[in-house]
Protein backbone atom coordinates (compact mmCIF):
# COMPACT_ATOMS: atom_id res chain seq x y z
CA UNK A 1 0.00 0.00 0.00
CA UNK A 2 1.48 3.84 -1.13
CA UNK A 3 1.32 6.40 1.38
CA UNK A 4 -2.35 7.44 2.60
CA UNK A 5 -4.02 10.06 -0.10
CA UNK A 6 -5.52 12.98 1.88
CA UNK A 7 -8.76 11.79 3.64
CA UNK A 8 -11.68 13.46 2.80
CA UNK A 9 -12.20 15.20 5.98
CA UNK A 10 -8.51 16.61 6.15
CA UNK A 11 -9.14 20.28 7.12
CA UNK A 12 -10.33 19.79 10.49
CA UNK A 13 -7.80 17.01 11.89
CA UNK A 14 -3.93 18.08 11.83
CA UNK A 15 -1.24 15.42 11.51
CA UNK A 16 -1.61 12.11 9.85
CA UNK A 17 -3.93 9.49 11.33
CA UNK A 18 -1.96 7.28 13.49
CA UNK A 19 -0.89 3.72 12.08
CA UNK A 20 -2.94 1.71 14.44
CA UNK A 21 -5.87 3.36 13.53
CA UNK A 22 -5.35 3.14 9.47
CA UNK A 23 -6.50 -0.72 9.21
CA UNK A 24 -9.48 -0.18 11.94
CA UNK A 25 -10.67 2.90 9.96
CA UNK A 26 -10.39 1.71 6.51
CA UNK A 27 -12.77 -0.32 4.63
CA UNK A 28 -11.83 -0.40 1.03
CA UNK A 29 -11.46 -3.82 0.61
CA UNK A 30 -14.56 -4.50 1.90
CA UNK A 31 -16.86 -1.70 -0.12
CA UNK A 32 -14.84 -1.97 -3.28
CA UNK A 33 -17.23 -3.91 -4.91
CA UNK A 34 -19.96 -0.90 -4.71
CA UNK A 35 -17.99 0.73 -7.05
CA UNK A 36 -20.46 0.25 -9.83
CA UNK A 37 -23.15 1.69 -7.64
CA UNK A 38 -21.23 4.42 -6.38
CA UNK A 39 -20.33 5.44 -9.55
CA UNK A 40 -23.88 5.62 -10.91
CA UNK A 41 -25.28 7.37 -6.90
CA UNK A 42 -23.10 9.98 -7.71
CA UNK A 43 -23.91 10.57 -11.72
CA UNK A 44 -27.35 10.96 -10.83
CA UNK A 45 -26.03 13.17 -8.01
CA UNK A 46 -24.07 15.27 -10.23
CA UNK A 47 -26.98 15.67 -12.52
CA UNK A 48 -29.12 16.58 -9.33
CA UNK A 49 -27.02 19.09 -8.52
CA UNK A 50 -27.57 20.57 -12.13
CA UNK A 51 -30.87 20.98 -12.01
CA UNK A 52 -30.86 22.41 -8.71
CA UNK A 53 -28.57 25.09 -10.13
CA UNK A 54 -25.49 24.35 -8.18
CA UNK A 55 -23.28 23.47 -10.62
CA UNK A 56 -23.53 24.56 -14.35
CA UNK A 57 -24.03 22.58 -17.21
CA UNK A 58 -20.63 22.45 -18.39
CA UNK A 59 -19.46 21.30 -15.09
CA UNK A 60 -22.01 18.98 -14.91
CA UNK A 61 -20.93 17.48 -18.26
CA UNK A 62 -17.37 17.47 -16.94
CA UNK A 63 -18.58 15.38 -13.52
CA UNK A 64 -20.61 12.89 -15.74
CA UNK A 65 -17.32 12.29 -18.35
CA UNK A 66 -14.90 11.94 -15.34
CA UNK A 67 -17.08 9.40 -13.57
CA UNK A 68 -17.42 7.88 -17.23
CA UNK A 69 -13.96 7.43 -17.08
CA UNK A 70 -13.04 6.33 -13.47
CA UNK A 71 -15.77 3.70 -13.96
CA UNK A 72 -13.80 2.51 -16.64
CA UNK A 73 -10.51 2.82 -14.48
CA UNK A 74 -12.31 0.28 -11.65
CA UNK A 75 -13.31 -2.08 -13.99
CA UNK A 76 -9.97 -2.52 -15.66
CA UNK A 77 -8.43 -3.43 -12.32
CA UNK A 78 -8.96 -4.48 -8.32
CA UNK A 79 -8.41 -1.28 -6.47
CA UNK A 80 -9.16 -2.90 -2.98
CA UNK A 81 -5.37 -2.15 -2.34
CA UNK A 82 -5.56 1.18 -2.70
CA UNK A 83 -4.29 3.20 0.52
CA UNK A 84 -7.92 5.47 -0.10
CA UNK A 85 -10.14 4.92 3.28
CA UNK A 86 -13.25 3.59 1.81
CA UNK A 87 -14.81 3.39 -2.03
CA UNK A 88 -15.85 6.83 -1.73
CA UNK A 89 -12.80 8.44 -1.01
CA UNK A 90 -11.27 6.40 -4.02
CA UNK A 91 -14.14 7.67 -6.17
CA UNK A 92 -13.88 10.94 -5.75
CA UNK A 93 -9.78 11.15 -5.67
CA UNK A 94 -10.11 9.47 -8.93
CA UNK A 95 -12.47 11.76 -10.38
CA UNK A 96 -10.15 14.47 -9.12
CA UNK A 97 -7.32 12.77 -11.34
CA UNK A 98 -9.67 12.67 -14.06
CA UNK A 99 -11.02 16.30 -14.08
CA UNK A 100 -9.14 18.30 -11.68
CA UNK A 101 -10.29 20.72 -9.17
CA UNK A 102 -14.32 20.75 -10.32
CA UNK A 103 -14.04 16.91 -8.71
CA UNK A 104 -13.97 19.27 -5.61
CA UNK A 105 -17.91 20.05 -6.17
CA UNK A 106 -19.27 16.68 -6.38
CA UNK A 107 -19.78 16.79 -2.74
CA UNK A 108 -22.18 19.30 -2.04
CA UNK A 109 -24.83 18.60 -0.33
CA UNK A 110 -24.12 14.77 0.27
CA UNK A 111 -23.02 13.19 2.77
CA UNK A 112 -21.05 9.79 3.04
CA UNK A 113 -23.83 8.79 5.27
CA UNK A 114 -26.44 9.07 2.74
CA UNK A 115 -24.22 7.93 -0.18
CA UNK A 116 -22.71 4.70 1.33
CA UNK A 117 -26.92 4.15 2.66
CA UNK A 118 -28.26 4.54 -1.18
CA UNK A 119 -24.92 2.46 -2.93
CA UNK A 120 -25.72 -0.10 0.07
CA UNK A 121 -29.09 -0.46 -1.34
CA UNK A 122 -28.46 -0.24 -5.33
CA UNK A 123 -26.29 -3.10 -4.23
CA UNK A 124 -29.08 -5.23 -2.70
CA UNK A 125 -32.32 -4.65 -5.19
CA UNK A 126 -29.43 -6.10 -7.74
CA UNK A 127 -28.48 -8.84 -5.77
CA UNK A 128 -31.91 -9.80 -4.71
CA UNK A 129 -32.68 -10.44 -8.44
CA UNK A 130 -29.55 -12.48 -9.16
CA UNK A 131 -30.07 -14.28 -5.87
CA UNK A 132 -33.67 -15.39 -7.24
CA UNK A 133 -32.22 -16.16 -10.63
CA UNK A 134 -29.74 -18.33 -9.16
CA UNK A 135 -32.69 -20.27 -6.60
CA UNK A 136 -35.19 -20.96 -9.49
CA UNK A 137 -32.40 -23.08 -10.80
CA UNK A 138 -31.43 -24.81 -7.66
CA UNK A 139 -35.48 -25.49 -7.90
CA UNK A 140 -35.60 -26.74 -11.43
CA UNK A 141 -32.73 -28.87 -10.69
CA UNK A 142 -35.58 -30.02 -7.86
CA UNK A 143 -38.59 -29.92 -10.07
CA UNK A 144 -36.59 -32.45 -12.80
CA UNK A 145 -36.08 -34.73 -10.11
CA UNK A 146 -39.50 -34.54 -8.60
CA UNK A 147 -40.60 -35.67 -12.72
CA UNK A 148 -38.20 -38.71 -12.71
CA UNK A 149 -39.03 -40.37 -9.49
CA UNK A 150 -42.78 -40.05 -9.13
CA UNK A 151 -43.03 -43.64 -9.56
CA UNK A 152 -40.61 -44.28 -6.80
CA UNK A 153 -42.28 -44.93 -3.78
CA UNK A 154 -40.14 -43.84 -0.51
CA UNK A 155 -40.47 -44.60 3.39
CA UNK A 156 -41.48 -40.87 4.85
CA UNK A 157 -40.08 -39.95 8.09
CA UNK A 158 -41.20 -38.34 11.18
CA UNK A 159 -38.84 -38.22 14.01
CA UNK A 160 -36.36 -40.18 11.58
CA UNK A 161 -38.28 -43.24 12.43
CA UNK A 162 -40.47 -44.81 9.29
CA UNK A 163 -43.81 -43.21 9.49
CA UNK A 164 -45.77 -43.51 6.23
CA UNK A 165 -44.71 -44.14 2.78
CA UNK A 166 -44.50 -41.19 -0.23
CA UNK A 167 -44.17 -40.62 -3.46
CA UNK A 168 -40.14 -40.13 -3.37
CA UNK A 169 -41.45 -36.29 -5.93
CA UNK A 170 -43.05 -35.49 -2.94
CA UNK A 171 -40.02 -35.49 -0.39
CA UNK A 172 -38.04 -33.88 -3.59
CA UNK A 173 -41.09 -30.85 -3.91
CA UNK A 174 -40.82 -30.78 0.14
CA UNK A 175 -37.73 -29.24 -0.57
CA UNK A 176 -39.06 -26.80 -3.37
CA UNK A 177 -41.65 -25.29 -1.49
CA UNK A 178 -39.38 -23.73 1.14
CA UNK A 179 -37.22 -21.88 -1.52
CA UNK A 180 -40.16 -20.47 -2.94
CA UNK A 181 -41.29 -18.55 0.39
CA UNK A 182 -37.78 -17.99 0.23
CA UNK A 183 -38.25 -15.81 -2.83
CA UNK A 184 -41.42 -14.55 -1.85
CA UNK A 185 -38.89 -13.18 1.31
CA UNK A 186 -36.48 -12.00 -0.85
CA UNK A 187 -39.28 -10.12 -3.28
CA UNK A 188 -40.40 -8.10 0.17
CA UNK A 189 -36.27 -7.48 0.41
CA UNK A 190 -36.08 -5.96 -2.78
CA UNK A 191 -38.66 -3.20 -2.00
CA UNK A 192 -37.69 -2.98 1.63
CA UNK A 193 -34.24 -1.75 -0.33
CA UNK A 194 -35.84 0.03 -2.44
CA UNK A 195 -36.23 4.02 -0.31
CA UNK A 196 -33.77 6.28 -1.60
CA UNK A 197 -31.78 7.62 1.76
CA UNK A 198 -29.96 10.13 -1.58
CA UNK A 199 -30.61 13.65 -0.56
CA UNK A 200 -30.87 13.50 3.41
CA UNK A 201 -27.01 14.08 3.48
CA UNK A 202 -25.15 13.69 6.93
CA UNK A 203 -28.36 13.74 9.16
CA UNK A 204 -30.62 16.57 8.60
CA UNK A 205 -31.57 16.76 5.08
CA UNK A 206 -29.83 18.53 1.82
CA UNK A 207 -29.66 22.59 1.70
CA UNK A 208 -30.18 23.08 -1.87
CA UNK A 209 -33.20 22.22 -4.07
CA UNK A 210 -32.31 18.92 -4.90
CA UNK A 211 -34.97 16.80 -6.92
CA UNK A 212 -35.35 13.93 -5.23
CA UNK A 213 -38.27 12.44 -6.98
CA UNK A 214 -35.68 12.75 -10.20
CA UNK A 215 -32.81 10.81 -7.93
CA UNK A 216 -35.27 7.82 -7.24
CA UNK A 217 -36.69 7.20 -10.94
CA UNK A 218 -32.75 7.64 -12.21
CA UNK A 219 -31.73 5.07 -9.62
CA UNK A 220 -34.53 3.15 -9.51
CA UNK A 221 -35.56 2.98 -6.41
CA UNK A 222 -39.29 2.85 -5.69
CA UNK A 223 -39.99 6.24 -2.59
CA UNK A 224 -37.52 7.98 -1.31
CA UNK A 225 -37.18 8.36 2.37
CA UNK A 226 -39.37 10.52 4.83
CA UNK A 227 -36.71 11.45 7.32
CA UNK A 228 -33.03 12.14 6.63
CA UNK A 229 -32.31 11.22 10.02
CA UNK A 230 -33.87 7.57 9.85
CA UNK A 231 -32.77 7.31 5.88
CA UNK A 232 -28.98 7.19 7.25
CA UNK A 233 -28.70 5.03 10.13
CA UNK A 234 -32.00 2.14 8.15
CA UNK A 235 -30.67 -0.98 7.93
CA UNK A 236 -33.99 -3.17 8.19
CA UNK A 237 -33.55 -4.36 4.49
CA UNK A 238 -30.19 -4.88 4.73
CA UNK A 239 -31.48 -6.94 8.10
CA UNK A 240 -34.30 -8.31 6.13
CA UNK A 241 -31.64 -9.62 3.60
CA UNK A 242 -29.42 -11.25 6.26
CA UNK A 243 -32.37 -12.72 7.54
CA UNK A 244 -33.75 -14.62 4.14
CA UNK A 245 -30.42 -15.82 2.99
CA UNK A 246 -29.78 -17.28 7.09
CA UNK A 247 -33.16 -18.92 6.36
CA UNK A 248 -32.10 -20.25 2.74
CA UNK A 249 -29.03 -21.56 4.45
CA UNK A 250 -31.15 -23.32 6.93
CA UNK A 251 -33.75 -24.93 4.01
CA UNK A 252 -30.60 -25.65 1.94
CA UNK A 253 -28.95 -27.16 4.97
CA UNK A 254 -31.97 -29.86 5.67
CA UNK A 255 -31.92 -30.98 2.27
CA UNK A 256 -28.16 -31.43 2.77
CA UNK A 257 -28.95 -33.57 6.06
CA UNK A 258 -31.40 -35.61 4.30
CA UNK A 259 -28.49 -36.25 1.14
CA UNK A 260 -26.15 -36.87 3.67
CA UNK A 261 -28.63 -39.57 6.02
CA UNK A 262 -30.12 -41.10 2.24
CA UNK A 263 -26.57 -41.64 1.13
CA UNK A 264 -25.36 -43.82 4.15
CA UNK A 265 -24.70 -47.59 3.82
CA UNK A 266 -27.72 -47.84 6.15
CA UNK A 267 -30.13 -45.93 4.06
CA UNK A 268 -28.68 -46.18 0.59
CA UNK A 269 -31.86 -44.26 -1.14
CA UNK A 270 -29.90 -41.85 -2.78
CA UNK A 271 -26.11 -41.99 -5.10
CA UNK A 272 -24.56 -39.00 -5.24
CA UNK A 273 -22.67 -39.06 -8.79
CA UNK A 274 -18.87 -39.36 -8.59
CA UNK A 275 -18.06 -35.42 -9.40
CA UNK A 276 -19.98 -33.99 -5.85
CA UNK A 277 -18.48 -37.42 -4.00
CA UNK A 278 -14.98 -36.97 -2.38
CA UNK A 279 -13.02 -39.83 -1.31
CA UNK A 280 -11.07 -40.35 1.97
CA UNK A 281 -7.53 -39.80 2.23
CA UNK A 282 -6.90 -43.10 4.43
CA UNK A 283 -10.37 -45.22 3.80
CA UNK A 284 -9.89 -46.52 -0.22
CA UNK A 285 -13.41 -47.28 0.29
CA UNK A 286 -14.72 -43.85 1.15
CA UNK A 287 -17.69 -42.10 -0.67
CA UNK A 288 -18.06 -38.80 1.53
CA UNK A 289 -20.91 -36.58 0.44
CA UNK A 290 -19.28 -33.67 1.23
CA UNK A 291 -21.23 -31.28 -1.01
CA UNK A 292 -23.95 -31.78 1.60
CA UNK A 293 -21.88 -31.47 4.40
CA UNK A 294 -20.34 -27.90 3.15
CA UNK A 295 -23.63 -26.86 2.22
CA UNK A 296 -24.72 -27.86 6.24
CA UNK A 297 -21.48 -26.15 7.43
CA UNK A 298 -22.18 -23.12 5.95
CA UNK A 299 -25.81 -22.78 7.10
CA UNK A 300 -23.92 -21.84 10.26
CA UNK A 301 -21.89 -19.27 8.68
CA UNK A 302 -24.88 -17.48 7.61
CA UNK A 303 -26.73 -17.34 10.49
CA UNK A 304 -23.60 -16.24 12.38
CA UNK A 305 -23.80 -13.44 9.54
CA UNK A 306 -27.74 -12.17 10.67
CA UNK A 307 -26.24 -12.36 14.65
CA UNK A 308 -23.47 -10.32 13.77
CA UNK A 309 -25.72 -7.85 11.99
CA UNK A 310 -28.55 -7.61 14.33
CA UNK A 311 -25.75 -7.16 17.03
CA UNK A 312 -24.02 -4.13 15.39
CA UNK A 313 -27.30 -2.60 15.41
CA UNK A 314 -28.43 -3.15 18.61
CA UNK A 315 -27.93 -0.12 21.13
CA UNK A 316 -27.08 2.35 18.27
CA UNK A 317 -28.13 5.95 18.88
CA UNK A 318 -30.09 7.22 16.00
CA UNK A 319 -28.77 8.73 13.23
CA UNK A 320 -25.08 7.55 11.52
CA UNK A 321 -22.37 5.28 13.65
CA UNK A 322 -19.34 4.51 12.12
CA UNK A 323 -20.17 1.04 13.53
CA UNK A 324 -22.25 0.72 10.65
CA UNK A 325 -19.76 0.20 8.64
CA UNK A 326 -19.59 -3.54 9.49
CA UNK A 327 -23.01 -4.01 7.89
CA UNK A 328 -21.47 -4.67 4.77
CA UNK A 329 -18.95 -7.40 5.11
CA UNK A 330 -21.36 -9.89 6.60
CA UNK A 331 -24.11 -9.53 4.08
CA UNK A 332 -21.76 -9.86 1.42
CA UNK A 333 -20.23 -12.94 2.93
CA UNK A 334 -23.86 -14.59 3.01
CA UNK A 335 -24.49 -13.58 -0.30
CA UNK A 336 -21.10 -14.81 -1.56
CA UNK A 337 -21.47 -18.33 0.62
CA UNK A 338 -25.01 -19.01 -1.64
CA UNK A 339 -23.61 -18.24 -4.54
CA UNK A 340 -20.74 -21.03 -3.73
CA UNK A 341 -23.35 -23.29 -2.21
CA UNK A 342 -26.34 -23.10 -5.31
CA UNK A 343 -24.09 -24.08 -8.26
CA UNK A 344 -22.55 -27.29 -6.16
CA UNK A 345 -25.96 -28.09 -4.51
CA UNK A 346 -28.16 -27.82 -7.76
CA UNK A 347 -25.02 -29.69 -9.56
CA UNK A 348 -25.42 -32.55 -6.63
CA UNK A 349 -29.66 -32.72 -7.42
CA UNK A 350 -28.80 -33.17 -11.37
CA UNK A 351 -26.72 -35.92 -10.44
CA UNK A 352 -28.22 -37.93 -7.66
CA UNK A 353 -29.79 -40.87 -8.28
CA UNK A 354 -32.66 -42.99 -6.20
CA UNK A 355 -31.36 -46.63 -5.38
CA UNK A 356 -34.54 -48.39 -5.65
CA UNK A 357 -32.95 -52.13 -4.60
CA UNK A 358 -32.41 -50.57 -1.54
CA UNK A 359 -35.37 -48.17 -1.05
CA UNK A 360 -37.85 -51.93 -1.51
CA UNK A 361 -35.71 -53.54 1.47
CA UNK A 362 -36.06 -50.90 3.73
CA UNK A 363 -39.68 -50.14 3.26
CA UNK A 364 -40.77 -51.53 6.02
CA UNK A 365 -44.76 -53.51 6.39
CA UNK A 366 -45.31 -51.35 9.93
CA UNK A 367 -45.34 -48.49 7.50
CA UNK A 368 -48.53 -49.33 6.46
CA UNK A 369 -50.19 -49.08 10.11
CA UNK A 370 -52.26 -46.25 9.56
CA UNK A 371 -53.39 -47.64 6.74
CA UNK A 372 -55.09 -50.40 8.71
CA UNK A 373 -56.49 -48.21 10.95
CA UNK A 374 -58.02 -46.57 8.32
CA UNK A 375 -59.74 -50.05 7.27
CA UNK A 376 -61.34 -49.91 10.19
CA UNK A 377 -62.08 -46.65 10.17
CA UNK A 378 -64.00 -47.17 6.75
CA UNK A 379 -65.53 -50.57 8.72
CA UNK A 380 -67.65 -48.29 10.95
CA UNK A 381 -64.42 -48.34 13.96
CA UNK A 382 -63.74 -45.20 15.99
CA UNK A 383 -60.36 -44.09 14.54
CA UNK A 384 -59.25 -43.76 18.22
CA UNK A 385 -60.26 -47.73 18.71
CA UNK A 386 -58.29 -48.37 15.44
CA UNK A 387 -55.10 -46.65 16.52
CA UNK A 388 -55.80 -49.27 19.81
CA UNK A 389 -56.41 -52.05 17.71
CA UNK A 390 -53.57 -51.97 15.29
CA UNK A 391 -51.19 -51.13 17.88
CA UNK A 392 -51.98 -54.38 19.36
CA UNK A 393 -51.42 -56.14 15.81
CA UNK A 394 -48.30 -54.76 15.44
CA UNK A 395 -47.12 -56.21 18.50
CA UNK A 396 -48.25 -59.70 18.31
CA UNK A 397 -46.64 -59.35 15.13
CA UNK A 398 -43.40 -58.22 16.70
CA UNK A 399 -43.74 -60.66 19.77
CA UNK A 400 -44.56 -63.58 16.95
CA UNK A 401 -41.27 -62.58 15.03
CA UNK A 402 -42.78 -61.70 11.98
CA UNK A 403 -43.87 -58.87 10.14
CA UNK A 404 -47.11 -57.70 10.30
CA UNK A 405 -48.24 -58.55 7.03
CA UNK A 406 -47.33 -62.18 7.72
CA UNK A 407 -49.83 -62.47 10.47
CA UNK A 408 -53.02 -64.62 9.93
CA UNK A 409 -56.37 -63.60 8.95
CA UNK A 410 -57.16 -65.07 12.45
CA UNK A 411 -54.72 -62.88 14.33
CA UNK A 412 -56.10 -60.11 12.68
CA UNK A 413 -60.13 -61.04 13.64
CA UNK A 414 -58.97 -61.74 16.99
CA UNK A 415 -58.01 -58.08 17.41
CA UNK A 416 -61.02 -57.08 15.83
CA UNK A 417 -63.47 -58.72 14.32
CA UNK A 418 -64.38 -55.56 11.61
CA UNK A 419 -60.39 -57.02 10.12
CA UNK A 420 -62.17 -59.32 6.71
CA UNK A 421 -60.27 -61.55 4.66
CA UNK A 422 -59.03 -58.71 2.47
CA UNK A 423 -57.07 -57.57 5.51
CA UNK A 424 -53.84 -58.32 3.28
CA UNK A 425 -54.64 -55.74 0.39
CA UNK A 426 -54.11 -52.86 3.05
CA UNK A 427 -50.17 -54.08 2.44
CA UNK A 428 -49.57 -52.59 -0.75
CA UNK A 429 -47.72 -49.72 -1.26
CA UNK A 430 -49.19 -47.94 -3.95
CA UNK A 431 -52.32 -48.60 -2.80
CA UNK A 432 -51.38 -46.24 0.39
CA UNK A 433 -49.70 -43.34 -1.67
CA UNK A 434 -53.28 -43.22 -3.69
CA UNK A 435 -55.00 -43.26 -1.04
CA UNK A 436 -53.46 -39.60 -0.31
CA UNK A 437 -55.18 -38.05 -2.93
CA UNK A 438 -56.68 -35.09 -0.87
CA UNK A 439 -54.55 -31.23 -2.29
CA UNK A 440 -51.18 -31.56 -0.91
CA UNK A 441 -51.11 -35.35 -0.54
CA UNK A 442 -48.95 -37.74 -2.26
CA UNK A 443 -51.20 -39.72 -4.62
CA UNK A 444 -50.32 -39.95 -7.90
CA UNK A 445 -52.72 -36.77 -9.35
CA UNK A 446 -51.99 -34.98 -6.24
CA UNK A 447 -48.24 -35.16 -7.14
CA UNK A 448 -48.67 -33.70 -10.04
CA UNK A 449 -50.76 -31.24 -9.78
CA UNK A 450 -48.31 -29.96 -7.09
CA UNK A 451 -45.37 -30.42 -9.27
CA UNK A 452 -48.16 -28.08 -12.51
CA UNK A 453 -48.39 -25.81 -9.30
CA UNK A 454 -44.22 -25.21 -9.39
CA UNK A 455 -43.93 -25.28 -12.77
CA UNK A 456 -46.70 -22.20 -12.97
CA UNK A 457 -44.67 -20.65 -9.95
CA UNK A 458 -41.20 -20.53 -11.42
CA UNK A 459 -42.32 -19.43 -15.06
CA UNK A 460 -43.51 -16.60 -13.20
N1 LIG B 1 -17.10 3.62 5.01
C1 LIG B 1 -18.25 4.18 5.64
C2 LIG B 1 -19.34 3.15 5.86
O1 LIG B 1 -19.26 2.11 5.28
C3 LIG B 1 -18.78 5.28 4.82
C4 LIG B 1 -19.49 6.33 5.58
C5 LIG B 1 -18.52 7.09 6.38
N2 LIG B 1 -19.17 8.15 7.07
C6 LIG B 1 -18.59 8.84 8.05
N3 LIG B 1 -19.27 9.72 8.64
N4 LIG B 1 -17.35 8.59 8.40
O2 LIG B 1 -20.26 3.32 6.59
Amino acid sequence: MTNSPAPLWSGRIQGAMADAMVPLNRSLDVDIRLWPQDVRGSRAWAQALVKADVLDADEGATLLDGLDRVAERLSERDHADEADEDIHSLVERLLHEEVGEVAGKLHTGRSRNDQVATDFRLWGMEVVDLLDGALVKVEEALLDWARESVDIILPGYTHLQQGQPVRAAHWVLSHLWPAERDRAALDAVRKQAGVLPLGSGAIAGCPFPIDREFLRSELGFLSISENSIDAVSDRDWALGLAFVTARLGIHVSRLAEDLVVFGSKEFGFVRLSDGFSTGSSLMPQKRNPDVAELTRGKAGRLTGNLMSLLTVLKGLPTGYNRDLQEDKGALFDSVDTLGVVWPAIEGAIRGAEFQTAAITVALDPQLLATDLADYLVRAGVPFRKAHEVVATVVRVAEELGVEVNQLSIKSFQDAHTAFGSDVLDVFEWERSVEAREAPGGTARKAVLNQIEAAESRLQQ
